[in-house]
């Protein structure tokens, strides 16, 4: 599979994430130098799940970012598009409601989440900007939307530094723990050509959410963004962290 492909083929990615499937928590743990674990708790923190909560977790893949939102009481529903992903997903985690979906058309009805949030998955889904109105579409006036994505470390050293991490460091250990290490010359490439905080703030804000604002974790390798769907009132909670960001 040529890597420029994946740019533009939906089957391609989703062919992708099929190889991975299998080592894919594991080559997560290893990359991220177990910072995943952390982000994903900080995900939680900002969807705010309470019990009995309708939550999608778009692009969930093997269900890793819905445990935590599944454990806190909510119903958490994982969706993916990777027949592989949600096969290791089901085997791992047979007690999740895992569901089959593309990002630009979600196989759900409008209005049926009361919150969406979709961790790693965006930089991959090939129309980022239909994929942020369906998530409008499908989640209810008020609710609460989460991106947790690869975004762009502010301060100029450590953004040389990281950059050097993901074109040069990371191919090697990804040939050594993953089953398919091209994929993950693709992760690199993709992290470098994402939008900065402020880019995706502007791209969430046109697809109609409102209240955007984002948070970095780890000197913004990560960006948490949240917004809200207009109605009911709802303005954006002033969560620490995120209240000076807002765009
Ligand atoms: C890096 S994984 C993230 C999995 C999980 N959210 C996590 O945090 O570990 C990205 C996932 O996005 C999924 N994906 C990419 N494009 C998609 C689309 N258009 N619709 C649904 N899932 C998609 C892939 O199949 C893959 O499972």
């Amino acid at each position: 599979m040529s890597r420029a492909h994946l740019d533009k083929r939906p089957a391609d990615v989703a062919g992708m994430f099929d190889d991975v499937a299998e080592r894919y928590d594991l080559t997560n743990d290893v990359l991220s130098l177990g910072q995943d674990r952390r982000w994903r708790k900080a995900v939680l923190t900002a969807v705010e799940a309470r019990p009995g909560d309708r939550l999608l977790d778009l692009a969930a893949g093997t269900g890793t970012s819905s445990v935590p939102f599944a454990a806190a009481g909510a119903h958490v529903v994982p969706c993916d598009f990777s027949q592989g992903m949600l096969r290791v997903g089901k085997r791992a985690r047979p007690e999740l409601d895992f569901t089959a979906g593309d990002a630009t058309r979600l196989p759900f009805a409008d209005a049926t989440f009361d919150a969406v949030t979709i961790s790693f998955g965006l930089r991959n889904v090939v129309e980022p900007r239909r994929a942020l109105a369906e998530m409008l579409r499908v989640t209810r006036p008020g609710g609460r939307l989460v991106v947790c994505e690869f975004s762009h470390p502010t301060w100029a050293p450590f953004r040389t530094l990281y950059v050097e991490y993901l074109m040069r460091a990371l191919p090697p250990v990804a040939r050594a723990v993953s089953s398919n290490p091209e994929a993950y010359v693709y992760l690199a490439e993709s992290i470098r050509a994402w939008p900065d905080q402020r880019g995706l703030a502007a791209w969430i804000r046109r697809s109609g959410w409102r209240s955007v604002e984002w948070r970095n974790l780890s000197g913004g390798i990560v960006a948490l963004h949240r917004a809200t769907r207009p109605g009911c009132g709802s303005q954006g909670s002033d969560r620490p962290g995120f209240s000076q960001r807002r765009s």
